[in-house]
Order: structure tokens, then C-alpha cells, then sequence
């Protein structure tokens, strides 16, 4: 796989404080990348300025070998799904996702087809005419999917997209985002405080710490050869938590 982006010595400073400390990674194309780490690490931010909703104090990222740091958003080939699925509430699940397709293809016909066959995609072909109160959480996510997909971003940032689901609902929309993955092998940078989805979901994992990155790798490196004690504790203390929420469950003493 070709490098798609390569992100060289991004620096953040929000009044005086280094939120990216000089950072550089490189994606490749159609891979599947997870970023994990403590709250307030820069996680977010980081994603903000690959999208380019916000810039960053210093640094380049190079997407298909040019530097697109002061390109505009609309013009990255980058599209984002948020926690809070952002659906428009007067809108009805088509014209959510035929809205933003209607000012690209300038055509409503089309629009709504190309709409319709993202939507058969997530599995909401029975939910068109609904508007989004009417729908669940992982339905109304489903939808924030479809709508970032139809507009063919060559990459797709996610922000914690399943955190505000539960956990039944989260496995079912994990599995059905790694089949889309493998079938559109759009590259696909993944936001979560989930270690299991992470490194069920990922070609690689990247942990984050203070604006630093600890280890970028597979997931099995990450698993078996952490890099350091701040990685190695963070993996070791996800699963005493699962350990003890087992343990909760099933009153089972491990
Ligand atoms: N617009 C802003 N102005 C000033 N400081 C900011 C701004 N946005 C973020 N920060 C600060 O930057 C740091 C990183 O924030 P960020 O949202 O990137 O963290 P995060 O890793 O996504 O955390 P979480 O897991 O809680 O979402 C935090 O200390 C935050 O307070
Ligand atoms: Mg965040």
C-alpha cells in the first residue's frame, strides 16, 4: 500500500499550551488506522486539523504528495462522522443524505439515487422517509455514515462514532463498519476510547499521550511489544478494567 497522507511535525499551541507536540505519521492508502488515548490528549484536535477545521501552528500534511495545509475543507477529499450524528432534524433520512449530494451533482434525480444506493449500503433502505427522531442512535449513525460516504471522500475521520451507543448496538455497527471498510477500502482514521474496537477494527493503531505519539503499529505489536511503560500500561489497564467488569457480570472471581 502506498502512503495516501503523510503528516510531518504538526505542532497545536492553544494559548501557550502545545496540545501536538511536533507529530509526524504517515497513512496509507485504504488502511484502517485507530487513535487511541486519555481524554484531552489531542485526539480531536488532530482530526480537526487533517479536515481542516482547524490550522495547525506549524507542520505540513502531504495528501498524494502536495502539501494541502491551507487548502479548504471542501476541497481535501476528507469527510468526518462526529459522535453527535449532526442529522438535520427537518430532514427525512433521504434528503439528509441526498442534501450535500444535490449541490455536487446538481441534479435531485441523481442525487437521491446515489443516496438511496448509500443507504441500501448501511442497511436503512426501510427507514427513507423517517426523520431522525424517529430514529435509534445506531440508526441515526448509520445515516451520519451514509452521508460522509456518499460524497466519495478518498478518506473518513471519525470522531468516537459509537460512544454514545450501547453496547449491543456497537458490535453490530463495528462489524457492519469493517465490512463497508473492506468493501470500499476507503482509508479510514478511527477516534476511540474503545481498545477492543480499536484493535478489532484496525490495520494499526496509533496511542496517543499529551500530544505525543507513543507507538504506531499493528495491533498485535501494540498488544505484545508495547514500546514503553506509558503504552504498556495502558493496555494492561484496559484489560484489568474488562477483567473486573467480567467479574461485575458474571460475579465470577477471576
Ligand atoms: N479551541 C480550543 N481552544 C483552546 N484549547 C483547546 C481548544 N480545543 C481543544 N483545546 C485543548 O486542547 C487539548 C486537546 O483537546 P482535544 O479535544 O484534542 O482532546 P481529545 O484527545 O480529543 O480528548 P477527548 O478524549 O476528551 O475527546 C485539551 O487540553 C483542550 O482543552
Ligand atoms: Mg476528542
Amino acid at each position: 500500500m502506498a502512503n495516501l497522507l503523510e503528516i510531518n511535525n504538526l505542532i497545536k499551541v492553544y494559548n501557550k499550551k502545545i496540545v501536538l507536540n511536533n507529530i509526524s505519521f504517515t497513512v496509507k492508502d485504504g488502511e484502517f488506522l485507530s487513535i487511541l488515548g486519555p481524554s484531552g490528549c489531542g485526539k480531536t484536535t488532530l482530526l480537526k486539523i487533517l479536515i481542516g477545521i482547524e490550522k495547525p501552528t506549524n507542520g505540513a500534511i502531504i495528501k498524494k504528495g502536495k502539501n494541502i495545509v491551507n487548502l479548504d475543507v471542501s476541497k481535501r477529499g476528507m469527510g468526518i462522522v462526529f459522535q453527535n450524528y449532526a442529522l438535520f432534524p427537518n430532514m427525512t433520512v433521504l434528503q439528509n443524505v441526498a442534501y450535500a449530494l444535490k449541490i455536487k451533482l446538481k441534479n435531485k434525480n441523481n442525487a437521491e439515487k446515489a443516496a438511496l444506493e448509500m443507504l441500501k449500503m448501511v442497511n436503512m433502505e426501510e427507514h427513507l422517509k423517517k426523520y431522525p427522531h424517529e430514529l435509534s442512535g445506531g440508526q441515526m449513525q448509520r445515516v451520519a455514515i451514509a452521508r460522509t460516504l456518499a460524497l466519495k471522500p478518498d478518506i473518513i475521520l471519525f470522531d468516537e462514532p459509537m460512544s454514545a451507543l450501547d453496547a449491543d448496538n456497537r458490535l453490530v455497527l463495528r462489524k457492519e463498519l469493517k465490512k463497508l471498510q473492506q468493501k470500499l477500502h476507503t482509508t479510514m482514521i478511527y477516534i476511540t476510547h474503545d481498545q477492543e474496537e480499536a484493535f478489532s477494527l484496525s490495520d494499526r493503531v496509533m496511542v496517543m499521550n499529551d500530544g505525543n505519539i507513543e507507538q504506531i503499529d499493528i495491533p498485535n505489536v501494540i498488544f505484545n511489544h508495547p514500546k514503553n511503560d506509558y503504552v504498556r500500561n495502558f493496555v494492561t489497564n484496559h484489560l484489568i478494567e474488562k477483567v473486573s467488569s467480567i467479574e461485575k457480570c458474571t460475579g465470577i472471581d477471576l
